[in-house]
């Protein structure tokens, strides 16, 4: 799978790639070969509207007008829809009927926490569009994350119905040989398809590739190489030869490949000179080995630390962390539970005490609200967060009250198409500002939009 247009653009550039930047290659692409293309989801939704000023779903549309041939694939975080909380069934539903009608065809879908409650409405959503629903396991490493632990949650997604299944590792921590033993234990386990997701800030990627080949992996996702390596994803150009070489044959058209990485290079040294792309996210990160904490969490640290006037204290930060996410239940580290573990960390080491401050997020992950954590929450922590208060046991879906009527009666003045409601009701004032955006434009006024800075979310 291509992730060029997605999660490539999204990891080394912030999902600041325009759709006239993509657009005159896609010709070539679709005729390159690939199993599928990886072209939105992920922060394309978000970014879209809020830096680009241009409607998600017309990008859709596009894609699809100019792919004939390959199949359209999407990152989807369950009931976080393209969000960053938890939303009712109704947008859930509505949103994925939405994306298979403006052209998606594979759903990969996953849960921060590995809670397959969080995951079965869109399971059922996707269903019933008659799409491919690509279920996911967040790969994290923890006393709990055995290759047994894994193969058992392979088991259930294809239990629940899983038309392919991935292992996302959406920090790079798979090595090579863990990688081989997971594909074997779950090829053995599974009769559905497999894809290995990762990313190659530690430098290990494309070793962790071939080694799931090796295994019997069937789909690897990779970038073209303007696009690819450091916290994105190995080449497609250099997995696509080496596998040819092995003899496993991807049957890709090296031509295309190579136009398309010429294509995209001026986009990559345009990105160099501005500073979007920054050196530091292309070399490997050695700390991540040592630490197996994410690139992107490393750097908000410091960042946060500097503010506080504690860059000294960054030492006794880096060995809270794997205390807070024991005492945590060892959430996989993706957004949102990678945020929550890193800010309760740096809290606890200033506070000089372990729980003494902690944030609304924190108590809402021990409160059960993003669903159940891997493991359990320490019961002495717990006491020290939420006291005598118990617990949700249900599926923090199940509390909501749906929302799409309100959403498409707020927006009533600027709405041109159903899928507006759903835009509002995930991202409220950037799909406000951006409708606004629209409608001035198309009165033909130029508002001169600067675009926002706004923070940049984690792959
Ligand atoms: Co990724």
């Amino acid at each position: 799978m291509d992730t060029t247009l997605r999660d490539g653009q999204q990891s080394l550039i912030a999902t600041r790639m325009k759709f006239e930047d993509m657009q005159p290659i896609l010709d070539v692409m679709d005729n390159a070969g690939f199993h599928s293309i990886e072209c939105w989801g992920g922060a394309t939704f978000d970014s879209a509207m809020r830096f680009l000023k241009e409607d998600p779903w017309e990008r859709l549309r596009s894609f699809r007008k100019a792919f004939k041939k390959t199949k359209l694939q999407m990152l989807f975080r369950g009931q976080n829809i393209l969000g960053y909380r938890c939303y009712p069934d109704d947008a859930v539903e509505a949103f994925i009927r939405k994306t298979i009608e403006n052209g998606i065809d594979i759903l990969r879908i996953f849960d921060a926490l590995n809670d397959l409650r969080n995951i079965e409405s869109s399971v059922k959503a996707v269903k019933a569009g008659k799409a491919h629903a690509q279920l996911c396991m967040c790969y994290t490493l923890s006393e709990i994350h055995t290759t047994e632990y894994f193969v058992k949650l392979a088991k259930s997604l294809a239990d629940m119905g899983a038309d392919s299944i991935c292992v996302k590792d959406m920090a790079g921590l798979l090595t090579p040989a863990a990688a081989f033993k997971l594909v074997k234990g779950i090829k053995a386990a599974v009769k559905v398809p497999l894809a290995i997701h990762s990313h190659y800030t530690s430098g290990m990627a494309a070793m962790t590739y071939l080694k799931s080949v090796e295994a019997g992996a069937d789909i690897i996702d990779t970038a073209s190489s303007p696009f690819a390596m450091g916290t994105s994803q190995p080449a497609t150009e250099v997995m696509a030869e080496a596998l040819r070489e092995l003899g496993y044959d991807t049957g890709l058209d090296m031509d295309s490949l190579v136009k398309i990485a010429e294509y995209f290079r001026p986009q990559r040294e345009k990105a160099l000179q501005s500073g979007l792309l920054s050196a530091k996210v292309l070399a490997v990160d050695v700390e991540m080995l040592k630490y197996q904490v994410p690139g992107g969490m490393l750097s908000n640290l410091v960042s946060q630390l500097k503010e506080q006037k504690a860059e000294h204290r960054y030492g006794e930060v880096l060995a809270e962390i794997p205390r807070v996410r024991a005492d945590l239940g060892y959430p996989p580290l993706v957004t949102p539970s990678s945020q929550i573990v890193g800010v309760q960390a740096v809290m606890n080491v200033l506070a000089g005490e372990q729980y003494k401050v902690v944030t609304k997020e924190t108590k809402d992950l021990v409160r059960g609200m993003y669903g159940q954590t891997p493991g359990p929450i320490s019961e002495e922590v717990r006491k020290k967060i939420i006291g005598d208060e118990k617990p949700i046991t249900v599926s923090p879906a199940s509390l909501l009250q749906p929302v799409l009527k309100e959403s498409a009666q707020k927006i009533s003045e600027y709405m041109e198409q159903e899928e507006d409601a759903l835009s509002y009701a995930l991202f409220p004032q950037v799909a406000m500002d951006f409708f606004k955006f629209r409608h001035t434009k198309k009165s033909g006024v130029d508002l001169g939009f600067a675009g926002n800075e706004e923070p940049v979310y984690p792959a």
